[in-house]
This record gives structure tokens, C-alpha cells and sequence, in this order.
């Protein structure tokens, strides 16, 4: 297996991880969308970061190379799309990861490829584009990486060797079903009344909507057998929106600037694992219809 990393979808955090492996010492290939983009990413063939350029290459989707190594940092509503458009040469045996918000792409992508090793990744970090292949690291956080087939993943090892912080972690369900359950009761709410992420305590009608998305999340990751946070999940989610008050979540933030959001993989998924457990869901499947909704008009 050769040690180059193909990266398919080169947003803020594909960046950053492009340019924390090349400083863990390994190859990276972008995978760019358009030919616009690879031209002006020519002009430079590096990201640069906090001034310091890495150098690496790029190419489209269409190119010859064969994968076998792929991070998937597509946006979750891009990301069958972008995946089926590289499908052909990834080999098999290859190791796949998948770093995004929400879930149903991780499981998407395993079954897309039973011939690969997929894992999941969960990141806290925080980063945005000033410009294209022009990233800026605006917080410092941490990136869980795990299996739920395999207990063991040595490779991670020399992946640590970068500027990130990288955990492994044995339980990366759950680490994925805490960060969609906090995203449920926040980031719908915040989209649809257009507020930060502080309204929704001071607010007490937002506040009653949020405890009632909490109840019924809680009772769908009950019946997944996933047991979410020691207390309840409104005392968590308040916790999250008091921290992070003055922050506009990122789905208001898509729907602000007219994008596709995240909700079908957020409330989405909460709500098709309910229907698959008879269990009713009123309040989620409410905000779900009303952000598509917003998203048509
Ligand atoms: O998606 C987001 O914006 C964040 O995950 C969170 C926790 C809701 C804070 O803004």
C-alpha cells in the first residue's frame, strides 16, 4: 500500500487535514470538483496555513490513479455524489475514513464498499477559508477516530505525528450519536428563528421546544442501545448553547448563505432510525420539514 492520502472534498477541514498530514510526512492529493478550482490551486499547488505552505498536488475525479488511502470530507449532502464519481478506483482493501457531521454517510460509505476498512471520525476542531487554499485554524480541538468492526488500528499511529490532536477512540458510535444528539437540539432551532445559539436559553418558548427535541432524542438513542450522556440531554444541550452562545451554529449559518444544510443527516437520520423503531417523533420531524422547506424557497 502506498502512504499517499487522496483527500475528496477540499472544504475548511479537508484542508486542515491535508496540511496536518503532509506535516505527519505523507503525500497528499486533493480531489477537486472543478477544473476552475484546480486551476487556481495550480497557481500555488499547496495550502497555506498560519504562513506556512504545504506543498501537495491535485487532480479531478476523473483522473486515473487508483486510492488506497481516502479521507471523505465532503459535505454530507455531497457526498454520494462525489463518492460514486471516484468509486472505480478505489482498490480494494483500501482504508477509507469518513470525517463529517451527522450520521448515515459512514454506514452509506461501508456498504458502498464492503471490500474497504472504513472508520469514523468525529472532529472538534474549528477552521475556515479566507480564500481558496487559504485556511485559517480558528480553534484548536480534537479529531476521534474509530471502528466500530475493528477494536485495533495501528496506522493511526503515525497519522499523530502531525500538527492536530488525534484520539482513538473504541466507541465512536457513541461519540457520533453525542455530537448528532447536541446538533438536533441546537442547529435546527438556531436556523429556524435565525438566532445564536444563546437565544435558545433565554428564550423560553425555545427553551420548551428544545427539552421536548431532547425527549424524544434521547428515547430514540435509548432504543439504539446507545446511552447518550450521564445526565439528562437538555442539562448537556444547555450546557453546549451557553458555551457557545455567541456562535451562529452551522446550519444557520448555510441557510444565511442560501446552501444546502445538514439537516438529513442530523434530524434526518434521527428521525428515520425512530420510524425504523415505532417510535413517534413529532417535534423532530416538524423542524426537519420546516428547514427543508427553507431550503426550497
Ligand atoms: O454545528 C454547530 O454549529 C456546532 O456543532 C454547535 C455545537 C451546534 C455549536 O454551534
Amino acid at each position: 500500500m502506498t502512504q499517499q492520502w487522496h483527500i475528496l472534498g477540499a472544504g475548511a477541514i479537508g484542508s486542515l487535514w491535508a496540511c496536518h498530514l503532509v506535516d505527519a510526512g505523507f503525500p497528499v492529493k486533493l480531489i477537486l470538483h472543478t477544473q476552475e478550482k484546480l486551476d487556481i490551486f495550480k497557481q500555488k499547488n499547496s495550502i497555506l496555513l498560519a504562513d506556512r505552505a504545504y506543498p501537495m498536488t491535485a487532480e479531478l475525479a476523473d483522473a486515473t490513479d487508483t486510492i488506497d488511502q481516502l479521507l471523505i470530507t465532503t459535505k454530507t449532502v455531497d457526498t454520494n455524489a462525489a463518492f460514486n464519481s471516484i468509486q472505480a478506483r478505489i482498490n480494494p482493501g483500501a482504508r477509507l475514513m469518513v470525517l463529517q457531521n451527522g450520521m448515515g454517510s459512514q454506514q452509506w460509505v461501508q456498504a458502498q464498499r464492503p471490500d474497504t476498512n472504513v472508520t469514523w471520525a468525529s472532529t472538534t476542531d474549528g477552521a475556515w477559508l479566507k480564500a481558496p487554499f487559504h485556511l485559517h485554524h480558528a480553534g484548536q480541538g480534537i479529531t476521534h477516530i474509530g471502528s466500530p468492526q475493528q477494536q485495533c488500528l495501528p496506522w493511526i499511529t503515525p497519522l499523530k505525528n502531525g500538527f492536530l490532536t488525534l484520539e482513538e477512540d473504541s466507541d465512536i458510535r457513541l461519540t457520533l450519536w453525542r455530537k448528532l444528539a447536541i446538533n438536533c437540539a441546537i442547529n435546527p432551532l438556531t436556523a429556524l428563528h435565525r438566532c445564536k445559539n444563546g437565544a435558545l436559553i433565554n428564550n423560553p418558548d425555545y427553551l420548551s421546544t428544545m427539552a421536548a427535541i431532547c425527549r424524544e432524542v434521547e428515547l430514540v438513542a435509548q432504543a439504539s442501545h446507545i446511552e447518550l450522556f450521564d445526565g439528562p440531554l437538555i442539562e448537556q444541550a444547555c450546557h453546549v448553547a451557553e458555551i457557545t452562545a455567541e456562535n451562529y451554529s452551522s446550519m444557520l449559518q448555510d441557510v444565511q448563505k442560501g446552501r444546502q444544510t445538514e439537516i438529513d443527516s442530523i434530524t434526518g437520520y434521527l428521525c428515520e432510525t425512530a420510524k425504523s423503531a415505532g417510535i413517534p417523533v413529532p417535534i423532530n420531524l416538524m423542524l426537519l420539514n420546516k428547514i427543508k422547506q427553507i431550503q426550497t424557497t
